[in-house]
């Protein structure tokens, strides 16, 4: 049982955070199911997000996200794997903050970009400039993500079971 009474766990946080990795592994701790803004507004769009991107542009790949964000926020109790960028609309921070629990998932830039690099996964918006774009990307988002975040967690050096383990103490801690 989640501590607010809330339905679902929100995962915030830039991209290389672990969101998507960690969302399934805390899902199975706390029984609720796994899903990821990603991968709903790929599968609405049928076409990857670095597709949406190039071909439609960043303002639509926006309205996507948000409508996957509703969408899931009308599902079942959930962890949501959110996109990097998800804070960054006045309405998804209402959203998030009115229906899910938030968790930032917080890393320092050398560790995000290792992770980036390691997935292997095209990330459209730090194409150019890696570390550089991720800095910037942190000065632009870090006030949003703090603003609707319920719990903090530094995750730096731990593994996705170990990030999800301390995630399950934050949000049922009595
Ligand atoms: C984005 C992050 C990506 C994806 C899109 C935009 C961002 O998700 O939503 O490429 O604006 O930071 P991840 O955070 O899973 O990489």
């Amino acid at each position: 049982m989640l501590l607010s009474g809330r339905v679902h766990v929100a995962l915030v946080g830039l991209s290389g955070s672990g969101k998507t990795v960690v969302a399934p592994v805390l899902a199975d701790l706390l029984g609720l199911v796994a899903v990821d803004t990603d991968a709903a507004v790929a599968r609405v769009a049928q076409r990857s997000v670095g597709e949406i991107f190039a071909e439609q542009g960043e303002a639509t790949f926006r309205e996507l996200e948000s409508g996957a964000l509703r969408a899931l926020l009308s599902g079942p109790p959930a962890v949501i794997a959110t996109g990097g960028g998800i804070v960054l609309a006045e309405t998804n921070r209402s959203l998030l903050r009115d229906h899910c629990e938030v968790v930032w998932l917080r890393s320092s830039i050398t560790t995000l970009a290792d992770r980036i690099a390691a997935s292997g996964e095209p990330r459209p918006l730090l194409q150019h400039g890696g570390r550089t774009a991720l800095a910037q990307q942190l000065l632009e988002r870090e006030d949003l993500y703090a603003e609707v975040a319920d719990h903090v967690v530094d995750t730096d050096s731990l593994e996705p079971d170990q990030v999800a383990r301390l995630v399950v103490s934050e949000v049922t801690r009595g």
